[in-house]
């Protein structure tokens, strides 16, 4: 019951605060590129953003929970498939500069979502460090959720299906 309350909590949040990203049909259109797995881009996102509420829930923190959820929403919000053959090459290094471009381009982004957006690879880029608590957040969401997508489905499977009923 409680696991129950927590997950309406966490869905309400990241429908809430990241309304306009969830509705957009760039996001929507990040549905047709896969992630992990079987996984696409927009459900690893929505994913993420779950899980980066979560986690700031579990350990008290007072962050700023709009640019949070933003932040993690548009994290890879590259928009291409990068297991076509003609991706940008080093997609690793570059994706995050490059959904920084797009997102910048499709939002008003502020500086917190902007810093969570080009640093979420790290510690794998030790060039794009830190510098707030939300980054530090989606750095860990991202490789949990990633990591599990790989091998499963992913995590708050369910809340991506309600989210999705209900943008
Ligand atoms: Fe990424
Ligand atoms: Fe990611």
């Amino acid at each position: 019951m409680r696991k129950t309350l927590r997950k309406q909590q966490i869905q309400r949040t990241v429908l809430s605060k990241g309304a306009d990203v969830l509705a957009s049909e760039n996001h929507k259109g990040t549905e047709k590129y896969i992630q992990h797995g079987d996984v696409s881009v927009r459900e690893h996102t929505i994913s993420v953003a779950c899980m980066c509420v979560s986690i700031a829930q579990k350990l008290h923190l007072n962050l700023d929970y709009y640019a949070l959820v933003r932040g993690a929403l548009l994290h890879d919000y590259f928009l291409y498939d990068w297991h076509d053959k003609d991706h940008p090459k080093r997609h690793g290094w570059k994706h995050a500069s490059i959904a920084l471009e797009n997102a910048a381009d499709d939002f008003s982004i502020n500086p917190v979502e902007a810093d969570m957006i080009k640093k979420h690879m790290f510690p794998f880029n030790l060039t794009a460090v830190p510098r707030y608590r939300e980054t530090v957040i989606l750095t860990v969401a991202d490789k949990v959720c990633s990591f599990k997508e790989t091998f499963s489905k992913p995590f708050y499977s369910d809340v991506i299906d309600n989210i999705e009923d209900n943008v």
